[in-house]
């Protein structure tokens, strides 16, 4: 139990896709004993519930009904400190892995009534308890004011082998070619998108973990945090 004079702790970690976000925020979540709130499972639930509802990712006013009408109830919980990502009640943190919910998530994130839904749910969880929260847009707008903000990097030849060899090692059938043009579509919806694309915030801390170990990456960021907040 963390003692009540403990500070609130916020930490805001951006970075395009399989920068490692991930597996950095649940390794410096554990070393603080402070959740690790994952912000693209929620826009992978709202596009896994278009996709099960029969509505097309790139239709923007069914999608926004469909949040505005409440049929995609975004929510998380945690079991061991992990977080479980609900729709409608539902457990969904397998079903939203597949990569095709990848790719219908940053269709339906371009919309702006998809955006302002889980925002409101991200700030509100982030105000109940410490969290390190990884997207695209936590340090410029969820938590703008977040003492702690960093933007993770790596080449995209760099991001692809990663992902590419998680894949194998699930033993998951994989491309590297059609990893790498997935990750680059990804990468250009997400950055070129009109409603708060992915962009480093003025006061984030650049992280390039192109040529970095994952020790070396975990590392700089406690060494950011313990500057902010002592530990
Ligand atoms: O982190 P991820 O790859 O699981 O995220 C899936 C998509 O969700 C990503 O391509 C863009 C979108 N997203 C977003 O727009 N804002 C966030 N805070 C998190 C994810």
């Amino acid at each position: 139990m963390k003692s009540p004079s403990a500070p609130h702790i916020l930490i805001a970690i951006d970075g395009p896709v399989s920068s490692g976000k991930t597996s950095l925020s649940n390794a410096v979540a554990k070393r603080l004993n402070i959740l690790h709130i994952d912000t693209g499972a929620m826009y992978r639930a709202v596009g896994l519930a278009a996709i099960r509802l029969g509505i097309l990712p790139e239709d923007e006013k069914k999608v926004s009904d469909m949040c505005e009408k409440g049929l995609a109830l975004v929510d998380v919980k945690f079991k061991d400190d992990m977080q479980v990502t609900l729709l409608n009640g539902e457990d969904v943190s397998t079903a939203i892995r597949a990569e095709n919910i990848g790719l219908a998530a940053s269709t339906v994130s371009m919309f702006p009534k998809v955006r302002r839904y889980l925002v409101e749910r991200q700030r509100a969880i982030a105000q109940k308890q410490s969290v390190i929260m990884d997207g695209r847009d936590i340090g410029t707008v969820v938590l703008p004011n977040a003492p702690v903000k960093i933007f993770l990097t790596a080449s995209a030849e760099v991001r692809a082998n990663r992902r590419f060899k998680q894949l194998k090692s699930k033993g998951v059938k994989a491309d590297y070619k059609t990893i790498l043009e997935d990750l680059l579509k990804r990468d250009e919806q997400d950055t070129k998108r009109v409603h708060d694309p992915l962009r480093q915030a003025e006061d984030a801390f650049l992280l390039d973990t192109s040529n970095l170990s994952f020790k070396s990456s975990l590392q700089a960021i406690l060494d950011r945090v313990n500057a902010v907040y002592g530990k």
